[in-house]
């Protein structure tokens, strides 16, 4: 098995917070890998420290055989990175400054090229500080595709994305893992690591709760399906000796109960209609990443 990231015990602390808390992992040759967690997880933290621009409090981390923290610029060349708080050259245009990048690597895309897969041809004469956000998070992610490395990093390439542009980011994705690269994202959207990654760790206060394939993660956790639909909130105690035993969770007007026997729950969750109560927008689903960090944490990724 060819590992490209190979990462035993990391940890790293900024004075008293303790931002990476002692996680290991692997990233194979050709594989999305996706780091997946809330906000102040440790994900970004991560990411900087494999990439080479922080140095880490302990553990081991190779990329490509190399050690980032005293790495060369050869180490440099051979990455393509995109940073959640990117430093611009807000006096550059966007074009310029995709020729800056290119000219860091051996064998870049070309600048035309890379401005057509995020979608900024229009915009290649604005000036950085110019673009709006979602604009700039396309640039971030160019300055990261633009190095046609080996391994491409991106912290978060879809947040402040319009929902049309995300799905293309996807498409972009898949498609760098269709030419062999391997990409190391970070997320917190449930659905875009269920949807690209080959294999997940869910973080959360700086530990990995879970490691695997989507798949293996949510058949491991749930051999139930979701069953949803509304429920006002003073109907709530209803439902408990309706589905005894069943794992029942409340999200506002919301009710999700995760059962194996699906077809007699509905029947028990209908009975309730003598007390005033009807089974109102029900949805079965299987369940989903999200299921997963909820039943891991108690809580949802993003209150
Ligand atoms: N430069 C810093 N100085 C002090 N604390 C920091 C610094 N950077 C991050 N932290 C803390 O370390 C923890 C992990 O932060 P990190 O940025 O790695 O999280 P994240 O998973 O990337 O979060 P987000 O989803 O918000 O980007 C947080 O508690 C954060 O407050
Ligand atoms: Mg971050």
């Amino acid at each position: 098995m060819d590992q490209v990231i190979y990462v035993e015990n990391l940890r790293h602390t900024y004075n008293d917070v303790v931002a990476v808390d002692d996680i290991s992992f692997f990233v194979k040759r050709g594989e999305i890998f996706g780091l997946l967690g809330p906000n102040g997880a440790g994900k970004s933290t991560t990411t900087e420290i494999l990439v080479g621009l922080k140095k880490r409090k302990a553990g081991l981390v190779k990329v490509l055989g190399f050690d980032p923290q005293d790495s060369d610029n050869e180490f440099k060349k051979r990455i393509g990175v995109q940073l959640q708080t990117p430093a611009l050259f807000e006096r550059l245009k966007v074009k310029e400054m995709l020729h800056l990048f290119a000219s860091f690597y051996p064998q870049p895309l070309k600048v035309k090229e890379t401005l057509e897969l995020v979608g900024l041809e229009e915009k290649q004469n604005t000036l950085s500080s110019k673009l709006s956000g979602g604009q700039l998070q396309r640039l971030s992610v160019a300055l990261a595709l633009i190095s046609n490395a080996d391994i491409i990093f991106l912290d978060e390439p879809t947040t402040g994305l319009d929902p049309q542009s995300r799905r293309g980011m996807w498409d972009v994705i898949e498609d760098l893992q269709k030419q062999g690269k391997t990409i190391f994202l970070t997320t917190h959207y449930l659905d875009e690591a269920e949807k690209l990654c080959g294999r997940v760790a869910i973080v959360d206060y700086g530990k990995i709760i879970a490691l695997g394939t989507p798949e293996e993660l949510i058949h491991y956790h749930f051999a139930e399906q979701a069953l949803e639909f509304n429920i006002p909130v003073e109907k709530r105690h209803l439902l408990a000796s309706t589905v005894e035993g069943a794992k029942i969770e409340f999200n506002e007007n919301r009710a999700t109960v995760y059962t194996t026997e699906v077809v007699s729950t509905v029947a028990s969750l209908l009975s309730l209609k003598d007390n005033g109560f009807k089974l109102d927008s029900l949805t079965v689903r299987g369940a989903t990443l999200e299921d997963v960090f909820l039943k891991l944490t108690g809580r949802r990724i993003r209150e």
